[in-house]
């Protein structure tokens, strides 16, 4: 009896002892859990918050190159400008008292369509450098000139034969050129005054115009 009595005795501070010591430790790992938790969901929001600004900097630089397509596709669009025609058919135009317009009447290529085939005149769709080449056929015994001409009257550069040789035969001169357009501005050939040029259905007099690229 005395001997348990002891042992209660002596047992019962020891218990009491390792009570106060288990509970720091729980207490110990619930503060770090707290911090964990608190660690995690701050970085869970860190990402979330990372996330959204990186998902909108994709959308503006997909936005961006949305319309950089759209302008490029636009711009191969325009670019697609080049024609060809001829004095088809037979005969001649000319010679008369003053310069006449010249129309091409027979469009081989009209590709953008920019050149008219009823007025012989081409109007550039885009600002950009073009390149022009004409060729005029006629029989030497008449003098044959046309001149290129940009807006009406702004003689870009002109081709010549001379009369003189007997019996008359065929000739042809040309002439090309690069040029630098705005949007509106128009080209065509002029026959000089007093000049004559052949229709052939051999297509010898064409007008040829096309854009080398945009500005
Ligand atoms: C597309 O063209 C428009 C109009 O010319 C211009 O305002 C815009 O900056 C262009 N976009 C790109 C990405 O070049």
């Amino acid at each position: 009896m005395t001997n348990n009595a002891v042992i209660q005795r002596t047992k019962q501070p020891d218990s009491s002892g390792s009570d106060s010591s288990w509970r720091r430790p729980v207490l110990v790992v619930a503060v770090c859990l707290g911090l964990l938790y608190v660690l995690v969901l701050a970085g869970i929001i860190g990402i979330y918050v990372q996330n959204v600004q990186s998902n909108e900097a994709l959308e503006s630089r997909i936005a961006a190159l949305e319309s950089y397509n759209v302008n490029q596709t636009i711009r191969n669009t325009v670019s697609q400008v080049a024609f060809t025609a001829a004095l088809g058919n037979t005969g001649y135009i000319g010679p008369v008292g003053y310069d006449t317009n010249l129309v091409f009447d027979e469009v081989i290529t009209n590709i953008g369509g920019a050149y008219n085939s009823k007025t012989g005149v081409f109007t550039a769709p885009v600002r950009g450098v073009y390149f022009f080449m004409f060729t005029g056929h006629s029989l030497s015994d008449t003098n044959m000139g046309v001149s290129l001409v940009r807006n009406g009257n702004i003689i870009i550069c002109k081709t010549f034969t001379q009369s003189g040789v007997f019996p008359s035969r065929h000739e042809t001169a040309s002439n090309s050129v690069t040029q630098t357009l705005e949007v509106g501005d128009q080209v065509n050939n002029v026959l000089w005054a007093n000049t004559m040029i052949n229709k052939h259905p051999n297509r010898y007099t064409t007008f040829v115009g096309q854009l080398l690229f945009l500005l």
